[in-house]
């Protein structure tokens, strides 16, 4: 039987996400506005991102109290060099059994066979419309919806499993909740409507801007009746609906108005070697000074236990609350969601 490290309120440490990059070709206004992350922002340097070697070890330390899911994140992971590399290496961890990636696609047409011989089980793929006006507007960049649906296409050829996930904002893209559905209805991919959520600091977040999960599925089940499923497995961020004329299903993440701390057992690795017990924390934990200072895994295995026993993070549960939030929190773009 596996031993997980348990929380103060006894949640396993069971999921890693693992950053790789803090950079994005895209400059998705509600993630990271063009007006900050401009030409003279500053991403980390190459020699603090953690390396692949380095990655790998503390994957390996993961898997030792029960890991079996990775889910690779940026900014953009596809555009962390030889990224097949580490998924081959991730993939041949004893222990580890689903390895996924969250992704905006666009590089997927290239990388996609490449990635599934490495060992990659599934992706998660952004997309807030489908309508080009309003996807041009939301990744800041004008980038078409085509060279997306190319990407999904391409992970699909690949036989990678596909879900969707559209973050929907009120004004922004809600327009936009049908004619998504519609499309990807009857379709091999899982589509996904994400609640709008108050990660970092600069996106403009109220709770005026957040379309609730009841609304979303009474909009979409207006049109093409839904009827909730039972979840895929515990801790699964994800209400489950189906289509009752067997269209298929989608999913409704809903952080603000349906919190799930309770069952959050993800820990969060960032690109440059620190671990977050919550999307939503302030600070991290270094873990790449005693790597580079040569600890022993002994070593290593301690920090994280103290880590995560001590753990307390019920962030969206205190927004559901009420009670007051923190000011100062880590960019969506540096910790990947
Ligand atoms: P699956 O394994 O496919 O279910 O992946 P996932 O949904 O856990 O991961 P993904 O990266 O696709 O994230 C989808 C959305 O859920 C993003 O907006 C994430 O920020 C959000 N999300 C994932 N984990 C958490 C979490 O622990 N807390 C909160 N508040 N949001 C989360
Ligand atoms: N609220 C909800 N989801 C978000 N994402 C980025 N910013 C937010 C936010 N404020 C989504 C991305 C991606 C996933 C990692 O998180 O669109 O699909
Ligand atoms: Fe890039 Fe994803 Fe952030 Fe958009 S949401 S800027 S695609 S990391
Ligand atoms: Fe986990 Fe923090 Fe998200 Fe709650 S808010 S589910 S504790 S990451």
């Amino acid at each position: 039987d596996t031993q997980y490290i348990r929380d103060r309120l006894n949640r396993p440490m069971k999921d890693l996400r693992i950053s790789v990059i803090d950079q994005c070709n895209f400059r998705c206004t509600y993630c990271m506005p063009a007006e900050i992350f401009g030409e003279d922002y500053r991403f980390l340097p190459f020699k603090e991102l953690l390396s692949f070697d380095e990655i790998v070890r503390l994957t390996e330390i993961f898997a030792k109290f029960g890991t079996e899911k990775i889910r690779i994140t940026g900014g953009e992971p596809l555009l962390r060099k030889n990224l097949n590399q580490l998924i081959k290496r991730l993939y041949a961890i004893d222990g580890i059994k689903d390895i996924a990636i969250t992704t905006n696609g666009v590089f997927l047409t290239k990388q996609a066979k490449k990635l599934k011989e490495a060992g990659l089980d599934r992706v998660n793929l952004s997309l807030d419309a489908i309508e080009d006006d309003v996807f041009k507007e939301i990744n800041g960049r004008g980038v078409k919806t085509k060279p997306v649906l190319k990407g999904i296409e391409a992970a699909q050829e690949a036989g990678l499993q596909v879900k969707i996930n559209m973050v929907v904002k009120k004004g922004l893209n809600d327009s936009q909740i049908l004619p998504m559905a519609r499309y990807f209805k009857d379709s091999d991919v899982i589509l996904r409507f994400i609640e709008f959520m108050d990660v970092g600091n600069h996106n403009g977040w109220n709770m005026d801007t957040v379309v609730s999960k009841q609304e979303i599925v009474d909009r979409i089940s207006g049109e093409m009746p839904l009827e909730p499923v039972e979840q895929n497995y515990y801790g699964e961020v994800a209400s489950r609906y189906r289509y009752l004329d067997g269209g298929g299903e989608i999913g409704v993440i809903s952080s603000v108005t349906d919190s799930f701390c309770g069952s959050c057992t993800r820990i969060r690795l960032s690109a440059d070697g620190k671990l977050y017990t919550c999307l939503f924390a302030t600070e991290g934990y270094d873990i790449k000074t005693p790597l580079r200072e040569n600890a022993s895994d002994h070593q290593l295995i301690l920090e994280l236990i103290k880590l995560w026993s001590g753990r307390t993070d019920r962030y969206s549960d205190e927004r559901a609350e009420g009670k007051p939030l923190k000011r100062e929190k880590i960019e969506m773009s540096y910790i990947g969601g």
